[in-house]
């Protein structure tokens, strides 16, 4: 049988850009070389598409050949007779045009979690892993997604948004806003990931300059209620019957779970499954079912929760659409601990993507006859 052809797409202009590095190189690693031939394909920092001759994402990124991404071309004409990365610029003989069967994005953050890559991916007619362009972009807006679980009866933790607009212009009235919150508080951008942007509010003069760092991210901005609370995360991987994985904890030491505590400071600790009873944990796992279907997903999620210390209440913090891939990362564990190891999870995410191209086939385009 010929082998899959994978075109797969890291990098991108986001912050979470080394973060996609460390991921592809993971996935890569993994796939199986028997089944896939994989195209490394890298978005720099500009946004310009690398293909990699070589064998590293890293290497893609510093010494690719640009290209670009292509739908199929007419039958018998010129171009790819499939969705294809085409080779850049002129002069000389151009390289051939390189056919993708799928594409796995494994972009974190914005221009790659938030609909727009999968806009791209879609427009070009290429199946590709992961939600699809409305699935991404509301998961990746907090104050949509938020309002899209409450009106699913999903519980979320109190918020209220503010424009940047708002926060420069009339900062008295975004202040007497914010009292419907109360204080202690966490301020961030709706739009964003990795904790960029985020901080914990524990005194009034510091509201402002929160709301204000949280701008300087997106033009969006959250004041959330703090929960004192542990951190639950919940996998899921399907299409129309998607599956729960277990429960997993993160322990972060340090303040809240902030940048240096998800890649630096080496102390975060990741339970898999986590110490909570039985009861709990079906809680957990049921909840994130409903809230990737009310966020649209498709694919893969990591839905992330706290589990307030004092009620036991279980809240929603976010869906995460693309969420970090590399073999020590939370998602890939949670489903090696549900009976999904890393490689076995890649071609089931691979299947998933086709077999919802094969679905989207068959959507009818046509107007009906009159
Ligand atoms: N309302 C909240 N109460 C308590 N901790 C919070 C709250 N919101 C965020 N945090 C802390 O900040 C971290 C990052 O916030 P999150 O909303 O998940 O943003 P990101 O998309 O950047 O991961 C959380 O994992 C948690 O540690
Ligand atoms: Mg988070």
């Amino acid at each position: 049988m010929a082998k899959l052809r994978v075109g797969l797409v890291f990098g991108g202009q986001s912050v979470e850009h080394e973060v996609s590095i460390a991921s592809a190189t993971s996935i890569l690693r993994a796939l199986d070389p028997a089944r896939y031939e994989v195209l490394l394909v890298g978005i720099d920092r500009n946004g310009g598409w690398r293909l990699g001759s070589g064998t590293s994402p890293g290497e893609a990124l510093r010494s690719g050949r640009p290209v670009w991404l292509a739908p199929a071309g007419p039958p018998g004409g010129p171009g790819a007779a499939a969705p294809a990365l085409m080779p850049a610029g002129s002069g000389g003989a151009p390289p051939p045009a390189e056919p993708l069967d799928v594409v796995f994005p494994i972009v974190h953050g914005t221009g790659g979690e938030d609909g727009r890559l999968q806009g791209l991916l879609e427009l070009v007619g290429v199946p590709y892993v992961g939600a699809g362009v409305l699935g991404s972009a509301v998961q990746m807006d907090k104050d949509l997604a938020k309002r899209l679980l409450r009106d699913a009866g999903l519980p979320v933790v109190p918020w209220c948004t503010f424009s940047r607009a708002e926060i420069d212009a009339t900062p008295e009235a975004a202040l007497r806003r914010a009292a419907q919150i109360g204080i202690p508080c966490f301020a961030k951008p709706a739009n964003c990931g990795s904790s960029v942007g985020i901080s914990r509010v524990d005194r009034a003069e510091a509201l402002l300059p929160a709301l204000r760092e949280a701008a300087r991210y997106d033009a969006k901005v959250l004041l959330e209620r703090a929960v004192a609370a542990r951190e639950l995360e919940v996998g899921v991987v399907g299409n129309d019957e998607p599956v729960a994985s277990v429960v997993g904890e993160i322990v972060p030491h340090a303040e809240f779970y902030d940048y240096r505590a998800k890649y630096r400071d080496g102390r975060t600790e990741l339970l898999v499954p986590a110490p909570v009873p039985e009861p709990t944990a079906e809680r957990a796992r049921s909840l994130a079912l409903r809230a990737f279907r009310a966020l649209e997903g498709r694919g893969l999620a990591r839905v992330d929760f706290f589990l307030e210390r004092s009620t036991e209440a279980l809240f929603v913090n976010e869906v995460n659409s693309l969420p970090g891939f590399t073999e020590v990362s939370m998602f890939p564990r949670l489903f090696e601990a549900s009976g999904l190891p890393y490689p076995a999870l890649l071609d089931r995410l691979i299947e998933l993507a086709l077999e919802h191209a094969e679905h989207r086939r068959r959507v009818a385009l046509e107007a009906p006859e009159r």
